[in-house]
């Protein structure tokens, strides 16, 4: 097994495009940087879509701007031309654009079938690739889906291959309702191996059904390096009932160093900046290794 993982943190986009509770963008900007402070030198720092559909992301421009003294990589969601030129104008230097395995997802999520979806992002690959934009590319629901039921391996390995081809340089699988087994998760990974490079996939794994760890412990067995993960376990989609958050980054963090794994994240700091964030939100983390911290720390004070 691999002795380097990258983290994609998640938690200033995915973590808090789907939370009641608005978050500043002065908020989201300290979010970032104590994320960067800890370690987590690529996040995803919001997304330029629809303002009816995800008011939360709502200045993510500012956001992007805010952040742009860190050394970091900041990424940012764009599901068409209007998000990708908003996200160029804010400075973006790495988007993502986002598909599905299900037709189901695609239409509650963006509002379009699969292929027109692959429609939209043809003119984004091709500007970006023009401009030296780097693009990212996701697939929701690879291991099941909430309208659609379950997925075939080999519906999310054609649509890998699609976006690999049109130019994404990582392919992000995402268990986006967390339903997935180890099992199901490998025989996924290896379907979608056969059509992109191992060492261009990450694996996105919400963590509603508790499965997220052992999912990512399976797909690093099978190669794959790079995992998305938010900080305190925030996260979810409002398109995509009943998912909870991303699997968490201090859960992550404590799994893969007790393997050995380099992480590069101070877990302390990470703790500060996920105890920030849900002192912002009224509510103590979801995540079992900042629960057991956090505990930890009140018996020693
Ligand atoms: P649409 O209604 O089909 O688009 O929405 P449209 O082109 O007909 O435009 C409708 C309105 O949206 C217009 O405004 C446009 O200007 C505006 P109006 O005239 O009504 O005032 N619009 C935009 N505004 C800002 N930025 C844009 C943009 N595009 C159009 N880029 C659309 C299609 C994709 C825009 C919409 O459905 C949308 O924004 N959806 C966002 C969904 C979303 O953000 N979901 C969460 C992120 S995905 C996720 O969480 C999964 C992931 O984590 C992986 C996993 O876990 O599986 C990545
Ligand atoms: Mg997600």
């Amino acid at each position: 097994m691999s002795d380097h993982i990258s983290i994609i943190e998640m938690g200033p986009r995915d973590g808090l495009q789907n939370e009641k509770t608005p978050v500043s963008v002065a908020a989201r900007i300290a979010f970032v940087e104590a994320l960067v402070a800890a370690g987590l030198t690529t996040v995803e720092v919001g997304a330029f879509v629809s303002p009816k559909a995800i008011p939360q992301m709502v200045g993510s421009d500012q956001v992007l701007r805010g952040v742009s003294h860190l050394k970091g990589e900041f990424h940012v969601l764009v599901p068409n031309e209007k998000g990708y030129d908003a996200a160029r104008a804010a400075g973006a230097e790495v988007v993502s654009v986002f598909a599905a395995a299900s037709e189901g997802f695609s239409r509650a999520n963006i509002n379009c079938s699969v292929a027109e979806s692959i429609e939209r992002f043809k003119p984004v690959l091709a500007r970006a690739k023009a401009d030296g934009v780097r693009v990212r590319g996701y697939i929701s629901c690879v291991l099941g889906c909430p309208f659609d039921g379950e997925i075939k391996p080999k519906a999310v390995a054609d649509l890998a291959r699609t976006l690999w081809d049109l130019g994404c340089y990582e392919i992000s699988l995402g268990d986006t309702i967390g339903v997935g087994t180890p099992h199901k998760a490998k025989q996924m990974l290896r379907a979608v191996a056969a059509e992109v490079p191992i060492a261009s996939l990450a694996m996105h794994f919400h963590d509603t059904y508790g499965q997220a760890l052992a999912n990512l412990y399976a797909g690093m067995e099978e190669g794959v390096r790079v995992i998305d993960s938010a900080a305190g376990g925030l996260g979810g989609c409002p398109y995509a009932p009943g998912a909870t958050g991303n699997v968490a980054t201090e859960d992550v963090v404590y799994m893969l160093e007790g393997m050995g794994v380099r992480t590069g994240v101070d877990m302390e700091k990470l703790l500060a900046a996920t105890n920030e964030v849900a002192g912002l939100l009224g509510r103590p983390p979801v995540s079992r290794v900042a629960s057991a911290l956090n505990a930890k720390k009140r018996r020693s004070s």
